[in-house]
């Protein structure tokens, strides 16, 4: 009897490994816009168009980078900034690769117990709504330190474009109407007067921005340091203290950016190159697509059953892991190749079976709730010398701490809202963070973005990277999926409707009507949880393909305004 079990075990297991690729059938009517040398995808075309531009006069990617990043602090302030941070993934045209960390940082005052009261309970709001939810910015010192290092042309030709934007305005788009008017009534609980974005904005009308467009004036005249150390700092650190923030002068001087090595793993073919921490992006993506490499996906299809269930234990064990082991490296101790090691991520996935549902009480406990969200931005650019960049920057919620600087033009962060105020209590993306995650002076908060670069056979094949807090990691998993063993266009692969678990709370996310309900039937049948409610949708991928005759395929998800623009 014994023997009959074990040969079942192992035909099983036959049967779910990877079979040999066949020849790919693409449907190329689904493709995105295709271009011969370079091209910017991001959430708005003006930033694309200034991005594309800076490229097509002679500027490299990391000019593009500067241009575009700033570009969407004035087109898209829901989530594109000056008063937030982010992560930058980059592989140049020879090959190397690197990643700049200009993530924010606790204040010098930030204490590990700030956000709770005498009983240790999370004093509600307070880690995500005005001024002491607001981390030292970081955007300004990363642009800086991008161009320093890395850049070609004089900074006025990238930031006069930018300046001229906030001048003339930027036309509200429907999608921006719709933002506008569903968090409006948070803006007046955060800011003692009104501001710009009180008003009722409709899908047409053009916004101004003429106080970001001095604020950028100064920082081309004087550099980085005017944002740090400078009129603009002390106007910054002014407007926070009037707000009740901890804010110093001190701390904007001591902010710095990192440079960091990025995580690299391989998955089949494929060479991935992604964000390392305080990003949990790289190290989650790894242990995912490392967990569910052995499984035959291709043959499975995209979004059937079978792949649901592989790619959604994988996740489960990969999020609890997240939440125990991941924090700032420059103050906590993560085992990064441990998690990452074949031999451990073969036994992580040894209980799953097909059968039935892996429960998340078993990884671990807990019960919490989420609030899905799709604030942060990202955007891709590959420039015409071959150089790649993916970059994914936030103010962690939409409009971020709503706290906007009428004098200085934007908003600010409430990326505090990252760290775990409590451990074992979810932020406001449901995550359940440890002791990793603790909030401490000058400390990064633990972040999800995924800025993702692919090599093929050891030459460029993707950028792509995504908003969507919790949701990052598992839309830039489910897009490279998508191409690579479905065979889609990058357009299609990021049109593709998509699903997310993150462990806890223990139940797979679907974007509504998006999903037969012979697959949601048949995952209840063996014990999932589902809900299709709760994520209108589930991230806003952007990326750039190149295709086998050298030419690039952008793919603009159709779910924002976001447009790619190249030549
Ligand atoms: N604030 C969202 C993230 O960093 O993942």
């Amino acid at each position: 009897m014994k023997k009959i079990g074990l040969y079942l075990c192992i035909l099983f297991v036959l049967m779910s490994c990877k079979t040999s690729p066949k020849t790919p059938i693409i449907d190329v009517t689904k493709r995105g816009l295709i271009t011969d040398n370079a091209m910017v995808v991001s959430a708005r075309e003006e930033a694309s168009k200034i991005g594309a531009d800076i490229l097509k006069k002679g500027g490299n990617a990391f000019d593009a980078m500067v241009g575009t990043e700033l570009a969407l602090a004035v087109a898209y302030p829901y989530a594109g900034n000056l008063g937030g941070g982010g992560f930058m993934v980059y592989r140049t045209k020879d090959g190397n690769i690197g990643a700049m960390d200009y993530r924010e940082k606790a204040p010098l005052a930030a204490t590990k117990d700030m956000y709770l009261d005498e009983n240790g309970d999370i004093i509600p709001d307070k880690s995500t709504l005005g001024a002491m939810a607001v981390g030292i910015p970081g955007t300004v010192a990363g642009v800086f330190e991008i161009h320093k290092k890395l850049g070609s042309l004089p900074i006025e030709s990238i930031l006069e474009p930018v300046i001229s934007l906030a001048q003339n305005g930027v036309i509200v788009t429907h999608k921006h109407e719709q933002r506008i008017q569903k968090y409006q009534p948070y803006f007046p609980k955060a800011n003692k007067d009104s501001i710009i974005f009180d008003k009722h904005w409709k899908a047409s009308d053009t916004i101004k921005y003429p106080a970001l467009a001095q604020t950028l004036t100064r920082l081309m005249k004087h550099g980085r340091d005017e944002f740090y150390k400078g009129e603009t700092a002390e106007r910054l650190v002014k407007f926070m203290q009037d707000n009740g923030g901890i804010m110093t002068m001190e701390d904007l001087a001591k902010y710095e950016p990192q440079w960091r090595t990025p995580i690299t793993f391989n998955y089949d073919d494929l060479r991935i190159i992604s964000m390392s921490p305080p990003s949990s992006g790289g190290i989650c993506l790894a242990q995912i697509m490392k967990m569910i490499e052995p499984y035959d996906l291709a043959s499975y299809g995209p979004n059937s059953v079978k792949s649901i269930q592989v790619i959604t234990e994988a996740e489960r064990r990969a999020y609890a892991d997240r939440s125990f082991y991941l924090g700032d490296p420059d103050f906590i101790t993560i085992p990064s190749k441990a998690l990452i090691s074949d031999a451990y991520l073969k036994d992580r996935m040894s209980n799953f079976s097909f059968n039935k549902a892996t429960k998340s009480e078993d990884v671990s406990h807990g019960k919490v709730s989420i609030v899905e969200s799709n604030e942060t931005t990202h955007y891709s650019i590959i420039d015409p010398f071959g150089n790649a960049i993916a970059v994914t920057t936030t103010i962690n919620g939409a409009y971020g701490s709503k706290l906007y600087c009428s004098d200085l033009g934007f908003f600010l962060n409430n990326e505090m809202d990252d760290f775990s105020s409590k451990p074992g209590t979810p932020n406001m993306f449901g995550l359940i963070g440890a002791e990793a995650n603790a909030i401490a002076p000058e400390k990064r908060m633990l972040s999800s973005m995924t800025p993702t670069v692919v090599e093929k056979d050891g030459k460029l094949l993707m950028t792509l990277g995504t908003p969507g807090g919790s949701t990052i990691i598992t839309s830039v998993l489910q897009t490279i999926l998508n191409i690579h063993e479905h065979n889609m266009t990058m357009q299609e692969a990021v049109n593709t409707p998509r699903f997310h678990h993150q462990w806890l709370p223990d139940v797979v996310l679907f974007e509504p009507n998006s999903f037969p309900k012979s697959t949601i039937d048949s995952l209840k049948q063996k014990g999932y949880t589902t809900n299709e409610e709760r994520s209108p949708v589930i991230g806003k991928v952007d990326g750039i393909l190149v295709l086998e005759n050298g030419t690039l395929e952008g793919g603009a998800d159709r779910r924002g305004d976001d447009t790619a623009v190249g030549f």
